[in-house]
């Protein structure tokens, strides 16, 4: 099978990946109605295209934090990789570096931090954080990205607790005994499996991560490292204000793809009070249910910085391992380039917000 476009590698990916693996990275939260609705969502805007700009000379480079990427697409955390495929998280992270983007690494990387680092050096890796109770190590973790030459620090912030995803209780998901969360060398921390009740994974965040964190612990976190902090998961102008007032350097919206809290909007729904809010301070950047450059272009209209996608790298790696991201991710570059061409784009500057119409500019027709 030739792939044309991302969700030709889900569609394969379907056929190749176990039950419970599968679900696990497809799944959603709850009744999965904003799972629908972060696809849903781009196909309610209309691209307002500008014709006869002569458009051979395409620039879609930019810099994010200080990383020259050649492209404003970034792979968001995605944690147990090698679920998906052997390669797991270097063969993602040398695919990143191959398109010229930005690799975020999951705290549940099955894959060490510095074995990563080790084999994808020339890719600009972010490493995402999840506080936990035990400070010592949430610490460790910090000083492990800074001396892997990580260039962020990416906290997450909707996960103090997992979502309800139905999927993975009813599979009582847990890691084969060949994988654990291999940046931790204590079992307690290493190991994700259910005690026979429903997800191994809802369990684990229960048992180790700190649902008594606050902005004040942010501040705790920026404090401790030289490193820029991007908070990940905001979805309100207020959250996105407070990030700001307590010194991170950057914001990705997001809703973790759906596998949280149900019913919050479809990130696209959320990014531009964001943008509104702290756009002018900080870079905004986003990520949820991009498919193909048509939704990369939208959301940058609306003002990220830089988009990101999760699932779809994890179909490329389940399809033909670091070859597959390549492959998906020369795809998506292409057509996001075709898309920036057809539409009068010529540089990331020019894609602005009267670029996109919602649907309903054009309902009394
Ligand atoms: C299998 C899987 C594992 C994930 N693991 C993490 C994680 O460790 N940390 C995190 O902040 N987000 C995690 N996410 C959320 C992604 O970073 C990202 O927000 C989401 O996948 C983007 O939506 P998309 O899959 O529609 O592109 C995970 C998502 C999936 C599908």
């Amino acid at each position: 099978m030739a792939f044309v476009c991302l969700a030709d590698f889900q569609k394969k990916a379907e056929t190749i990946l176990e039950k419970s693996s599968l679900e696990y990275f497809q799944s959603g939260a709850g009744d999965e109605l904003t799972l629908s609705l972060n696809r849903e969502a781009f196909k309610r805007l209309r691209i307002r295209p500008r014709f006869l700009r002569n458009i051979t000379k395409l620039n879609t480079t930019t810099t994010i934090l200080g990383c020259e990427v050649k492209w404003p697409l970034g792979i968001s955390p995605c944690a147990n990789q090698r679920l998906a495929h052997p390669d797991g998280e270097i063969g993602t992270a040398r695919a990143t570096g191959k398109t010229g983007g930005i690799f975020i690494l999951s705290t549940g990387s099955n894959t060490p931090m510095e074995e990563v680092a080790k084999g994808a050096p020339d890719t600009h890796k972010w490493f995402n954080l999840y506080i936990y109770k035990d400070r010592l190590l949430t610490e460790s973790l910090v000083r492990r990205a800074e001396k892997s030459n990580y260039k962020a620090i990416v906290l997450t912030i909707d996960s103090q607790i997992s979502g309800q995803r139905r999927a993975d209780i009813r599979n009582k998901f847990s890691l084969p005994p060949n994988l654990s969360f291999a940046n931790f060398s204590d079992s307690k921390a290493s190991t994700v499996k259910s005690s026979g009740a429903g997800s191994g994974l809802s369990e684990y965040f229960s048992s180790l991560f700190d649902p008594t964190i606050t902005w004040k612990d942010v501040e705790w976190l920026v404090k401790m490292t030289n490193l820029p902090i991007i908070v990940k998961g905001v979805l309100t102008r207020e959250d996105a204000i407070l990030a700001k007032e307590f010194g991170c350097k950057g914001i990705i919206v997001s809703n973790h793809g759906a596998r949280q809290l149900d019913s919050v909007p479809a990130t696209i729904e959320a990014l531009p009070e964001i943008v509104d809010a702290v756009g002018n301070d900080l870079p905004v950047m986003m990520d949820g249910g991009i498919m193909d450059g048509n939704d990369m272009l939208k959301a940058l209209a609306l003002g990220a910085k830089m988009v990101f996608i999760g699932r779809a790298a994890v179909w490329g790696l389940a399809c033909n391992g670091q070859k597959g991201v390549e492959e998906m991710l020369s795809i998506l570059k292409k057509d996001f380039e075709v898309v920036m061409s057809l539409s009068g784009c010529l540089n990331l500057k020019s894609i602005q917000p009267n670029l996109v119409a919602h649907e309903s500019t054009y309902a009394k027709l």
